[in-house]
């Protein structure tokens, strides 16, 4: 039977590379699991970080995001793998991937193709929550994601050049929100690899702080050698490390996401 609360759909999401898109999302993701909610991650990155970051081989892969994509899975069941980890399934995906950019373009509504997959998902009432880790741009992919969410988080660095960026896709989230999908929620900016001590990152903080004003995590999330050292060992930081300052931040945030989504207070 279908629940009362709708499922939260949560994009992680920047054109930049290398901010810490997919360690924020499985982190998120694993922590939100831990807290009790039933969460399913899709990995939508032909690179396939957070698929090979669970310890899934992109090679053994049978069923990807792309088979859901292009229904060569039968049904997206098929390619929903439950995680040894608490309450945490993944889509995975894998290089065939990359293909979808231009194969959906020729497509109408191709906009839409990922909501009508999280419609279907939603009907098996199996998640509380659907992470998106999206790719490094904003093409088809990420505008698919967007159409597909209630809610975006943006991680981002401490730097000049996070400011350009930010700025063009905020408007590309306003023209897809205002064109497609009015229930898009910027949940926030999640500042990542953050180190307080170095006078430009408090700079670039304080410039963010002024132009994004309410709209930054209260928890940052600090650069720190356990981060590298667990996607290494293919684990999430929780259980790589528990009581790390990473595992925690990564858990803070996430009372914070539940929070924002849900509207409730931990
Ligand atoms: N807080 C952190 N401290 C130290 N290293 C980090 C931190 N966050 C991420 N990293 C490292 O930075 C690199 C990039 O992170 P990640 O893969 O999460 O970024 P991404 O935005 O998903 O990249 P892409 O755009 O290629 O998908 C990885 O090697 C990751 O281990
Ligand atoms: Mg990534």
């Amino acid at each position: 039977m279908k629940g009362t609360q709708d499922v939260q759909v949560i994009s992680f999401a920047n054109q930049k590379g290398g901010v810490g898109k997919t360690t924020s999302a499985l982190n998120c993701a694993t922590s939100l699991g831990v807290l009790g909610k039933r969460v399913l991650l899709i990995d939508l990155d032909p690179q396939a970080n957070s698929t090979s970051a669970l310890g899934i081989p992109k090679n053994s892969v049978k069923h990807s995001i792309y088979d859901v994509f292009t229904e060569k899975a039968n049904n997206v069941c098929e390619a929903i793998v439950e995680t040894r980890y608490k309450n945490l399934s993944i889509i995975p995906s894998n290089m065939s991937f990359a293909s979808i950019e231009a194969e959906l373009s020729a497509l109408p509504g191709r906009e839409s193709y990922l909501k009508r997959i999280v419609k279907k998902i939603d009907e098996l009432d199996l998640f509380d929550y659907i992470i998106f880790d999206c790719p490094p741009s904003l093409g088809m992919i990420t505008v698919n994601a967007l159409v597909a969410s209630t809610g975006l988080i943006i991680p981002t660095q401490c730097e000049y050049f996070a400011l350009e960026g930010l700025t063009q896709l905020m408007m590309s989230v306003k023209a897809i929100k205002s064109r497609y999908n009015l229930g898009l929620n910027i949940l926030g900016i999640l500042i990542t690899m953050f180190t307080p001590r170095f006078k430009l990152s408090q700079e670039v903080l304080n410039e963010l702080e002024k132009y994004y004003f309410g709209m930054i995590f209260d928890q940052k999330i600090s650069r720190s050698v356990v981060i590298s050292e667990s996607s290494s060992f293919a684990e999430p930081l929780h259980y790589y490390s528990k009581y790390s300052k990473s595992s925690l931040e990564y858990m803070s945030v996430s009372k914070e996401i539940i929070t924002k989504a849900e509207g409730l207070f931990l």
